[in-house]
């Protein structure tokens, strides 16, 4: 019997176990995992990789990414093709991006034809959609929400933030009440916009619009408060959330508290709130520009450790990287906060590139002692795919879609330790924000049902642009709805109370 490939003699991961040679033997056919164990002899096959010693994970899911999106400020400077192409060098198979719905769009289904557009033919990874709603209207959360779902299209991203993207609080718990009954997974962008508008008022007053100022502008407290908010509306209507791009530790707390009630309050950070701090922003030449994200970078070593201990801890769900790419030098991109010499640092379009380095980022926290292995394949693997209902992916066993990544052996002297420079990289963007780290390891081989997109002693990309395919996602399948109401009110749907989580 002939399998397409053999996978030998490396330590598989999954979130709980690890697998050693020899019964860690992986047979892939048609895309799919076909078995585990102590194969050697048991199958021909058409390429066999020598996994020596290395970890053999689960392909990386990174599900907090934007491509070809045309934000309020500025153009992500990542389409499909470059940001797949960058996915894939840094051990990530599948992406699940935002389509955008701006205010004035009044229906979402054509919103989801442009983003099918954008991505069919121009990805080298797997990619699903998320649907940021900015307005959405009665006919959107009542006739087009269930559309979404059967199209695959299974969470929705909200503001609390950014005049042209916030929604009032009832809109929230409105799209709130529907994502309950209908499975989807609520995404929140959880900062407070008017303490945001108001200091950056007083700031603009006194002159103070350099870089450094945005971050100044976006206090922690705003973070913390809005978080609470949100997970306060999430256990008003019982709905699962899912809090974006945490920065804060007591954000942290608010949700670890949460957890621990039992409420469905799931959340992510990403690697820049993990390695980077707000004096990045002080850089010589509006360079600190390249730093401007949100939330932004914080201010304390304490702040970056509390954020590490979250994912050790189970606060942090998953590990997302947030690319939101903009080029530094281009009048589409960072600059545009540059007019005339003067930085005015709400004119910088938000955001960092991070998609290659994401899962070479968490790698060093493992490396360094900060989290298992096991916790590494749970945050950037496995959970995003059980969170967002990408049901064939996210683990090695029988019947998985064949998405792995193959690591060199930890001090190997096949690996040479590096510092990281901008041009090693595969996207479209001219820095990373993580210029010069130094990293002990790098996926060595990306695998996507099976086929090998990325061999980094072997030319590199070795995948097309056309590989990637559209995933449809089912129902969430982590932590779910209670039936538990604050008191005897049960919020209704359509007119009628939802029965389908009873
Ligand atoms: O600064 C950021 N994170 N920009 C991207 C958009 C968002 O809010 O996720
Ligand atoms: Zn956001
Ligand atoms: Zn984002
Ligand atoms: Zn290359």
């Amino acid at each position: 019997f002939e399998v397409d490939l053999l996978i030998l003699n490396g330590t598989i991961v999954s979130p709980s176990d690890l697998i050693h040679a020899p019964a860690s033997d992986i047979a892939i056919k048609d895309g799919k995992i076909l078995c585990v164990g102590a194969l050697q002899g048991l199958f021909a096959a058409k390429r066999v990789i020598d996994a020596k010693g290395g970890y053999v994970t689960p392909g990386g899911i990174d599900s907090h990414v934007h491509l070809s999106q045309q934000n309020s400020i500025g153009a992500v400077g990542d389409k499909f093709e470059s940001g797949t192409r960058s996915a894939i060098a840094g051990g990530t198979t599948t992406v699940i991006c935002f389509a955008f719905q701006a205010k004035t769009d009044e229906s979402v289904l054509p919103v989801v034809e442009e983003y099918h557009k954008k991505a069919a033919g121009f990805s080298y990874c797997d990619y699903a959609f998320h649907m940021i709603l900015t307005n959405p209207t009665r006919s959107i959360v009542e006739q087009e929400l269930p559309i979404l779902v059967e199209q695959g299209i299974t969470s929705v991203k909200l503001y609390m933030t950014y005049d042209a993207l916030k929604l009032g609080d009832r809109q929230i718990l409105d799209v709130m009440i529907a994502a309950r009954a209908l499975g989807m997974t609520t995404m929140v962008h959880a900062e407070n916009a008017d303490m945001i508008a108001l200091i950056t008022e007083q700031l603009y007053e006194q002159g103070k619009t350099d870089p450094y100022y945005h971050a100044i502008s976006r206090p922690k407290i705003s973070e913390d408060e809005a978080t609470y908010r949100a997970i306060s509306m999430a256990q008003l209507i019982d709905a699962p959330i899912l809090l974006v791009h945490i920065s804060s530790a007591v954000a942290a707390k608010h949700i670890k508290d949460a957890q621990t009630k039992l409420l469905p309050i799931h959340a992510e950070t990403c690697p820049q709130y993990l390695y980077l701090l707000s004096e990045k922003l002080h850089g010589e030449n509006f360079e600190g520009a390249k730093h401007v994200c949100s939330p932004p970078l914080r201010d304390s070593m304490a702040d970056l450790d509390a954020l590490w201990d979250g994912i050790a801890n189970g606060t942090f769900t998953i590990l997302s990287s947030d690319h939101a790419p903009f080029v530094f030098d281009s009048p589409m991109g960072k600059k545009l906060g540059l007019k005339d010499g003067v930085s005015r640092f709400t004119a910088i379009p938000n955001g960092l590139p991070g998609i290659e380095t994401r899962m070479p980022l968490l790698y060093k926290g493992v490396q360094a002692g900060r989290i298992s292995i096991q916790k590494f394949v749970e945050v950037a693997c496995a959970n995003p795919a059980r969170l967002y209902g990408l049901r064939d992916k996210g683990s090695i066993a029988p019947g998985y879609d064949a998405d792995v990544v193959i690591w060199y052996k930890d001090n190997d002297t096949d690996f040479k330790l590096f510092a990281l420079k901008n041009e090693m990289l595969h996207h479209n963007i001219d820095y990373t924000p993580f210029e010069d780290m130094e990293f002990g390891n790098w996926p060595k081989y990306t695998i996507i049902r099976g086929n090998v997109v990325w061999a980094r002693d072997e030319g590199g990309i070795l995948g097309t642009k056309t590989d990637g395919q559209f995933i449809r996602r089912g129902k969430a399948g982590l932590r779910q709805p209670r039936n538990k109401f604050v008191n005897e009110w049960i919020p209704q749907y359509r007119g009628r109370v939802p029965n389908n989580h009873e």
